[in-house]
């Protein structure tokens, strides 16, 4: 699938500002909203005391990483039919390539942490069920296993986190440093096209030729 936007960028005045359609923009923020509950439920029942408190909250964190898993699911298929309108400002090669691999590794580390998080329960023993939704155990209870999977899922979970990160500070860097309108294209705001905005005086201007 490609993942730069240029090629995969519906047709549109050549003056239309980047957007994300709504769909894709709701699922981003949703993911991001998911991912903060998940990990902040993660580290603070480790404050907690409780068995009961404690198992409730490993299960919110659970159902968290479910729904990020399926919504990953559901942008990748989006990003297929419904893919981003307008005109993607001009960044260097280097750059297009690193948000390009990034993307990539996010997308991978969305869908392979839940998965890790499932065998991981599964190997303590633990099934998943909520609202009359059952996850179910995918092999049996192996504690050696599971402690090779709990470290697995925390260093491919705190991965997701640094490359987010990096990823939220290339957003910003667009939006402050260059102001070329790449943070607004997650923006929910439908606003009517209007002319695209000048990149700061100095940097490249906005090209369809080349892709962040
Ligand atoms: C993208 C989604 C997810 C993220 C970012 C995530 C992240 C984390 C983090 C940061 C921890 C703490 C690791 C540590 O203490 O070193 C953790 C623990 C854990 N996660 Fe996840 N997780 C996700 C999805 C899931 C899913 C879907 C499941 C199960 C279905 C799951 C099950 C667990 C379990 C059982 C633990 C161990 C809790 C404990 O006993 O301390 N996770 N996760
Ligand atoms: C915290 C977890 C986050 C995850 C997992 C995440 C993940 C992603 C992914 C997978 C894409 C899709 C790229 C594509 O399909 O081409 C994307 C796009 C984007 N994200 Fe995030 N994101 C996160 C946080 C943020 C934050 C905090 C910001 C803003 C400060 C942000 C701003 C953007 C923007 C502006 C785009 C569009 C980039 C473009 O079209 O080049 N993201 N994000």
């Amino acid at each position: 699938m490609q993942l730069t936007t240029d090629p995969n960028a519906r047709a549109a005045p050549s003056d239309t500002p980047l957007r994300w359609p709504l769909p894709s923009a709701l699922i981003h923020w949703g993911t991001v909203g998911l991912l903060v509950i998940g990990v902040a439920v993660a580290y603070g029942r480790e404050a907690v005391d409780g068995r009961g408190l404690r198992d409730g909250l490993l299960n919110v964190h659970r159902w968290a990483g479910v729904l990020v898993w399926a919504a990953c699911w559901m942008r990748l298929a989006l990003r297929l039919f419904k893919r981003p309108r307008g005109r993607r400002p001009a960044t260097g090669r280097f750059m297009t390539w690193a948000a390009t691999a990034t993307h990539v590794a996010l997308y991978g580390l969305l869908l392979a942490v839940p998965l890790l998080g499932w065998a991981l329960s599964s190997a303590r023993g633990q099934s998943l069920e909520a609202l009359g939704w059952h996850l179910p155990v995918l092999f049996d209870r192996d504690p050696d296993l599971a402690d090779e999977l709990a470290a697995a899922h925390s260093v491919a979970a705190l991965t997701l986190l640094g490359l987010a990160s990096l990823h939220a500070l290339a957003a910003l860097w667009h939006h402050f440093i260059r102001g070329d309108g790449v943070l607004a294209s997650m923006a929910f705001a439908r606003a009517k096209p209007r002319a695209f905005s000048t990149p700061r005086p100095g940097l490249p201007s906005s090209s369809p030729a080349e892709p962040t």
